[in-house]
């Protein structure tokens, strides 16, 4: 059987670690684009010079034309500008718009029927603007932010109470970052909601709503650490645990950045939800029932990406 295809446009700091964990995965044969003349070669060139030693076989190879991601199975996208110290994801909105054109126009011609997975920030407003350019359907176009934000809360819970990650679960709905939606209820240790754990006195309201708030924060935490660029391992990570469900049909459920077309409320905008992702892309939008104090959260992130969206209408009257 053929190897799945999968191309990088954007072959930065997330685009090389994405490659290195297809690689790493055998997810199949790797693309990496980038408008930067030799960068994208030049990290292929040393993946696969990697690759005798890791023991694993994907083509890896470098372009700067698009025609080089020709029938791509899935596509993730990391083009465009990072934050800096002091910058907002929303900072980056104007730059990042232009790129989301030339790479929506890419796709749309060389790699129509791909799964496409968005990264570049602000994330919510990016991943919409580039399903309208690339004119794919919207199950087929997605925003990796959820399965980050909740990675993070997930790690941070699991220092709190010195248990292992991997018993942590996180529910988090909500805009990327500052106006994300934590569901403390329906995040749980071994099964057990954070908001029993409370009762049970395994940590206080309070403490609990500090690793909320860092987990809001967890991204100009490592941009102020780094200084010179923002998060790229975790992103990474997360984007390729909603490929590899799709490549793998695993139907695994992830909160991501979907469609909603009329799900909690909203139509014609991206939002982080969860969504169960399989071989059609997104397959299934869960949806839950808001307490008061969670729809008051959730109308604040709703309020906030749709700010977004109307800059990017402004900028670009063909998106309106
Ligand atoms: N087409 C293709 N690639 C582009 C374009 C474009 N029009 N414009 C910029 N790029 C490339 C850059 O040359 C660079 O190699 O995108 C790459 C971005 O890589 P980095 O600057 O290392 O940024 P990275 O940390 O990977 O983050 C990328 O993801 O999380 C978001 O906020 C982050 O929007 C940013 C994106």
């Amino acid at each position: 059987m053929a190897r799945n295809k999968i191309a990088l446009i954007g072959s930065g700091q997330i685009g090389g670690t994405l490659a290195h964990l297809a690689g790493l995965k055998e997810l199949g044969d790797i693309v990496l684009f980038d408008i930067a003349e030799g960068m994208p070669q030049g990290k292929a060139l040393d993946l696969a010079e990697s690759s005798p030693v890791d023991g694993f076989d994907s083509g890896l190879s470098g372009t700067n034309t698009y025609e080089g991601i020709a029938g791509s199975d899935v596509v993730i996208v990391t083009a465009g500008v990072p934050r800096k110290p002091g910058m907002s994801r929303d900072d980056l909105l104007e730059i990042n718009l232009k790129v989301m054109e030339q790479v929506g126009a890419g796709i749309k011609k060389y790699a129509p029927d791909a799964f496409v997975i968005c990264i570049t920030n602000p994330l919510d407003a990016m991943v919409w603007a580039l399903q309208k350019f690339s004119g794919l359907p919207a199950n087929k176009v997605v925003g990796m932010a959820g399965v980050l934000d909740s990675s993070r809360f997930r790690y941070f819970l699991a220092e709190e109470f010195k248990v292992s990650v991997e018993d942590v679960t996180a529910f988090v709905l909500g805009g990327h970052g500052d106006t994300m939606v934590p569901l403390t209820r329906y995040s749980t240790v071994a099964g057990v909601p954070l908001t029993d754990l409370v009762k049970m006195g395994w940590l206080t309201a309070e403490r609990l709503e500090e690793i909320v708030q860092r987990t809001r924060d967890g991204g100009a935490e490592i941009v102020g650490l780094l200084k010179t660029g923002s998060a790229f391992y975790a992103p990474a990570a997360s984007a390729i645990a909603m490929a590899e469900s799709y490549l793998k049909d695993k139907k695994r459920v992830l909160p991501c950045a979907a469609y909603l077309d009329g799900q909690y409320g909203q139509k014609d905008m991206y939002l982080g939800v969860p969504t169960v992702i399989g071989e059609n892309g997104i397959e299934r939008i869960i949806e839950i029932d808001l307490n008061s104090d969670e729809k008051a959260m959730f109308d604040k992130s709703v309020a906030s990406v749709n700010g977004l969206v109307d800059a990017c209408k402004k900028i670009q009257p063909a998106l309106a």
